[in-house]
């Protein structure tokens, strides 16, 4: 067998670490401190194993469906991730023509190396932008402003991160944009590069451009301040979750940021179904964190989640064959969920519950 056969996404992570700078690598893969959060999103799905039901007469599995109320063609978006043009040339509008290929969400992130104007022309929709409170309201809203005229149909507020949780790997790469790459979303507000210090650029540009007080009036502010859906990303407690959907929020993303903030702060599969149970009945409850088969995707679902964001995964493919990377593995995932769905005894996403993962 040709063992260069990318079947999977730890093939198309390994074949991303081999092709790839690695400070570009450990900045895509790091976590926080210990890497414990990180290692646990993706050991906690494995963990939970699934009580399938057999002669379920399942045929054709269909698993449409939709988010904030726009259509997808599976329950696996794209999640925000940053500095795409570190992983390909083409960058952010590799990774939008991908997921519009697939039919699915694409949410740009605020740390984009393509305006967001540039990405949103050429992205599908579902189309939503990644945001960052800045300590400058000005700038906060001028980015809010350009994503509705852009075309962005959500705003995705990050709220785990008032400061940047400590990579150790990026510390010790002293990692930073390359010449000729910028935020570049923030480069016509003066914001697109990063201070040219010891240790991490992300983290200092963090710290002297985020607000670190963040609070439940900074949501307000900006349910107030868009016309668009406020979706609140980075919650890991029920009483957050439900008290962010009280504020505005029409969807939370449970969600530790890829375990690249807090470090120890729960797998997420351990905590999307308390937050299901507490907000679920007030917005969408969507997640991340560790998501490498269809098989995990089937299990956000049975917990409650409407649907999965990946991120490593993506950048993988990117790093590996751009474009057509991204694409490949988005349809590895949707293979792998189509095949757990059949062999779970699941036509539909609505079959898949808290049952398939309870042996009475
Ligand atoms: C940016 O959001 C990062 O986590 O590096």
């Amino acid at each position: 067998m040709d063992s260069d056969l990318l079947l999977n996404i730890d093939d198309y992570a390994r074949a991303a670490r081999a092709r790839t700078a690695k400070d570009t690598f450990d900045y895509f893969e790091g976590g926080a401190l210990d890497e414990i959060t990180l290692r646990e999103n993706t050991d906690g799905w494995s963990r939970l194993k699934l009580y399938y039901r057999v002669l379920a007469s399942v045929g054709t599995r269909d698993m449409r469906t939709t988010v904030l109320g726009q259509q997808v063609s599976m329950p696996i978006v794209v999640a925000p991730t940053a500095f795409h043009k570190l992983a390909c040339e083409a960058g952010e509008i590799a990774t939008a023509h991908a997921a519009k290929a697939a039919g699915t969400l694409f949410i740009l992130s605020s740390l984009s190396n393509t305006a967001m104007e540039s990405v949103f022309a050429q992205a599908g929709s579902p189309r939503w932008f990644q945001l960052y409170i800045y300590k400058d309201r000005g700038i906060t809203l001028e980015l809010v402003r350009r994503a509705e005229a852009a075309g962005a149909e959500a705003i995705v507020l990050t709220v785990d991160a008032p400061g940047l949780g400590t990579r150790e790997r990026d510390s010790r790469n002293s990692f930073r944009l390359p010449d000729g790459l910028t935020v570049e979303n923030l480069a016509p507000l003066g914001k697109g590069n990063m201070p040219d210090v010891e240790g991490s650029g992300l983290a200092a540009y963090v710290k002297a451009n985020l607000k670190s007080d963040l609070g439940f009036d900074d949501l307000d502010w900006l349910c107030r301040s868009t016309r668009l859906p406020v979706v609140v990303k980075g919650v890991c407690r029920g009483d957050d979750a439900r008290k962010a959907a009280e504020h505005g929020a029409k969807a939370v993303v449970v969600s530790n940021h890829g375990g690249r903030q807090l470090d120890t702060a729960p797998a997420t599969s351990e905590v999307l179904a308390h937050v299901v149970d507490a907000a679920g009945d007030r917005c969408e409850i969507h997640v991340d964190g560790g998501i490498r088969r269809g098989s995990d995707v089937l299990k956000a679902i049975a917990l409650g989640a409407r649907a999965v964001l990946v991120g490593r995964p993506v950048l993988w493919g990117l790093c590996v064959d751009g474009e057509q990377g991204v694409m490949n593995v988005l349809e590895i995932l949707r293979r792998e969920l189509d095949e757990a769905m059949l062999l779970c005894g699941c036509t539909r996403l609505e079959d898949i519950g808290k049952w398939v993962l309870d042996p009475k």
